[in-house]
């Protein structure tokens, strides 16, 4: 039986994707100052004010990935390359998990904080920023690498 509602396949809209990453110029230079602080030593009595730090960089992914998701991704009704459509399934379904990965760790965070585990705080978050920081990139990467395969698409030089 063939399929009754085809809604389309996701894809990207890359010069809207690509924009929203461009001038989100703050987002990009909150992480680089977390990434720095976070690969060095910490001190006990830095952690209130890097948890703060992590918790305004949270809510500025937040609302990174929800622009993306309104103006970036879309459902295609016209055919589009099956490889492309599953890595922007994978890509767009990444922000949330994410999302909660960071939650996770400022939920901890704030937790240690609170218990006054001061010097178990300074020691525990750089690392686990480090670790989240790699997973970031590495979505990000994917995502640009799907921005010039939808250009590709577009004009018919992709598979
Ligand atoms: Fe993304």
């Amino acid at each position: 039986m063939a399929v009754a509602t085809l809604t389309g396949t996701l894809t990207v809209n890359a010069a809207f994707l690509q924009e929203i990453k461009e001038v989100n110029q703050e987002l990009w230079q909150l992480l680089a100052d977390l990434r720095h602080r976070c690969q060095r030593p910490i001190a006990p009595g830095q952690c209130r004010q890097l948890i703060d730090k992590l918790c305004t960089f949270r809510d500025q992914l937040a609302l990174h990935f929800s622009l993306e998701e309104a103006y970036g991704y879309f459902q295609d009704p016209v055919d589009v390359a099956p490889r492309l459509a599953d890595l922007a399934e994978h890509l767009r379904a990444e922000h949330k998990a994410l999302y909660l990965d960071l939650c996770d760790l400022l939920d901890r965070a704030e937790r240690m904080f609170y218990e006054e585990q001061y010097a178990a705080l300074a020691l525990w978050i750089g690392p686990e920023f480090v670790d989240f920081d790699r997973k970031l990139r590495h979505h990000e990467e994917r995502e640009n690498d799907l921005i010039m395969a939808a250009y590709d698409d577009d004009i018919g030089v992709g598979d």
